[in-house]
């Protein structure tokens, strides 16, 4: 037995190695311009890595223009997109976090509202902000939901392209320094939709029985696991249920996951939902909702996994790694609330009470402070 919480022992991934488990899930910040990361997001995700994490994501990335979620949605579609991510990954590893990028085309979702501004498709509102829309695509022309616009339905010709497109843009990634990579496979976006018998209602060899519906998201994975280092983890982040009976079940998960798994996917990223409407929507939610599906990925497959969806607390974090349900936690929100959570939550499970794991520029100021004050006491 170690005294050391589970959720601050290091991981090695391939070649890297995190500091502890705790990884910062993307989150799309809506405040990029014509694709490029602006200031807002080195400090967005720069308070992420001096807060502590271990993984430090950047939100979902476009692969092509068109596969935007918003108008203010990053891309690494081009070469000059390159030096706002270098910024980031270099700010990260400079204070200890790995910096991770999240690929992805939002498919059927391309061209949506903000979500302040509605978190629906475009409307005349938006058209007068200068957001116009543009077409979407996806694996048939079904809308996501009624008023959605409909979607393309993707030619062989417009797949190929795509992968060509996850390829560079995976190699975009690389050269702006990042370590991770996650093909982001879920919330409704295109390759969840052509995973979903929801969404995917092609007669070709991308549609059809599950690996049909597989395929696109197996050729993606090949293609950048083919440009991505050997030395460096490749992450897929799935919607391991779509949570409607005629969709995609935590079954069809496991069967995908050995099969990302043969391909070198090294870590599931388990989410949920979204096939139908907004990635963040739902009803409510109870603590750690999404935890059981990492917990049979890993269970059946032998997998490294990710756990994600309300987890908030470090007790709670560090049950969930403990008790074996997951390999890694992900926060996104509690992380808004606090971007030091990683730093707070060694303080709660008695891994630093002394501000030893802080950065230099704090810790020592406020060990001083520790040593030398009535005022302040540690927590544990
Ligand atoms: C502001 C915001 C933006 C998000 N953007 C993304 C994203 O880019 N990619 C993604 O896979 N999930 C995204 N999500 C979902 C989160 O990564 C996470 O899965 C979800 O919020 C549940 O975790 P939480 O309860 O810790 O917030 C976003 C969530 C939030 C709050």
């Amino acid at each position: 037995m170690t005294d050391l919480p589970k959720l601050f022992q290091p991981l090695t991934l391939r070649g890297v190695t995190t500091r502890n488990r705790i990884v910062i899930s993307p989150m799309c910040q809506y405040t990029a311009h014509d694709g490029h990361l602006e200031d807002w997001h080195l400090v967005h995700l720069g308070r992420f890595a001096t807060g502590g994490a271990g993984i430090v994501f950047t939100e979902a990335t476009a692969v092509q223009k068109s596969g935007r979620i918003t108008h203010g949605c990053p891309g690494l579609w081009t070469d000059s997109q390159i030096a706002g991510h270098a910024r980031v990954t270099q700010f990260a590893l400079r204070n200890g976090a790995i910096p991770a990028i999240q690929l992805g085309h939002a498919g059927r979702k391309s061209g949506m509202q903000r979500p302040w501004f509605g978190n629906g498709p475009l409307n005349e509102a938006d058209f007068a902000r200068g957001d116009m829309p543009w077409s979407p695509v996806g694996p048939s022309a079904i809308p996501v939901a009624d008023g959605w616009p409909e979607p393309h339905a993707l030619t062989l010709d417009d797949i190929a392209e795509l992968k060509a497109d996850y390829a560079a843009a995976a190699q975009r990634a690389l050269a702006a320094g990042y370590k991770i990579a996650e093909i982001h496979g879920a919330h409704g976006y295109l390759i969840h939709s052509f995973l979903s018998p929801l969404s995917n209602q092609r007669s070709d060899i991308y549609g059809g029985d599950l690996a049909g519906r597989m395929r696109l998201a197996l050729e993606v994975v090949e293609t950048v696991r083919a440009v991505w280092p050997d030395e460096l983890p490749l992450f897929f982040r799935t919607s391991a249920v779509d949570g409607d009976a005629a969709g995609w079940q935590l079954d069809d998960t496991v069967v995908l996951a050995r099969e990302l798994k043969a391909r070198g996917v090294d870590v599931v990223d388990c989410s949920s939902g979204g096939i139908s409407g907004p990635a963040t929507g739902g009803g409510r939610r109870q603590p750690g909702f999404q935890v059981p599906y990492a917990a049979r990925v890993g269970k059946d497959t032998g997998m490294t996994t990710m756990a994600v969806g309300l987890i908030t607390h470090a007790e709670q974090a560090e049950a969930i790694l403990a008790e074996g349900h997951a390999d890694l936690v992900a926060i996104a929100r509690e992380a808004l609330v606090d971007p030091a959570w990683p730093l707070h939550a060694a303080d709660t499970l008695g891994y630093d009470t002394t501000f030893k794991t802080w950065p230099d520029q704090y810790g020592w100021w406020l060990a001083g402070r520790l040593a030398t004050s009535d005022f302040y006491q540690p927590k544990n």
